[in-house]
């Protein structure tokens, strides 16, 4: 693989989880050691965390959010991805700080640009080195989801408005995005990203 980490992102319901959990597989079977990882969470603080996020118990306010997603990324990065990667250990991320910059930053609409800068703050701009887009339209996305939470069950125009911020940040980063279409078949979608990795996938 030609970086050691890599970021999958989509809105809800885009396929992420099982792309990555393939890659993983394809990994292991090259004898490449990989840890997946997901946001929020990943550490027993982000874990915490997550739960206050994601729970429809709490009503949580737009910049408590995006504080909250900084502070359990901060923990993440520095207590599991810094040091795996200095192992020698690759990383897939289930989402990372472009998550931010799209749901709270135009989702939320707490600014593009002012969200980026915050979470460069929360990384010490250790952003992940190259991203998965997993692009679809939320008609399509929402209706696969089983079980939404408390972000996941907003309205579609919520979707529409970070799905756009998505395609904002592949063109701002072009040099670090693959854009996929999420509706084709798994599998096409898998070869294109080992590709894109330098994975080696008939090993
Ligand atoms: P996730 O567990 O990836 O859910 P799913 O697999 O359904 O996509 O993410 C949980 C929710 O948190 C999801 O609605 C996206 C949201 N989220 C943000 O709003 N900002 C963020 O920075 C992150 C990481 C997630």
């Amino acid at each position: 693989m030609n970086c050691d980490y890599v970021a999958f992102e989509g809105i809800d319901g885009s396929g992420k989880s099982s792309i990555i959990e393939q890659l993983s597989k394809i990994l292991d079977e090259n004898k490449t050691t990989n840890k997946i990882v997901r946001e929020p969470g990943g550490t027993k603080v982000g874990e915490g965390i997550r739960e206050l996020l994601l729970s429809h118990d709490y009503k949580v306010d737009p910049l408590t959010e995006a504080l909250l997603f900084c502070a359990q990324r901060s923990q993440l990065v520095n207590e599991l991805i810094k040091p795996s990667i200095q192992n020698e250990i690759k990383i897939l991320s289930d989402r990372s700080a472009y998550s931010s910059v799209a749901y709270q930053g135009v989702g939320r609409e707490l600014g593009y640009e002012k969200i980026y800068q915050l979470n460069d703050i929360a990384i010490g701009g250790f952003w992940p080195e190259k991203v998965v887009l997993l692009d679809i339209d939320p008609l399509v996305s929402l209706d696969r989801q089983k079980v939404a939470d408390r972000i996941g069950s907003d309205k579609i125009e919520f979707f529409q408005n970070i799905r756009e911020g998505y395609l904002r940040l592949s063109e701002e980063f072009s040099e670090s995005f693959l854009v996929l279409d999420a509706e084709k078949n798994l599998e096409e979608n898998l070869m294109k990203i080992c590709n894109w990795l330098g994975i080696d996938k008939a090993k």
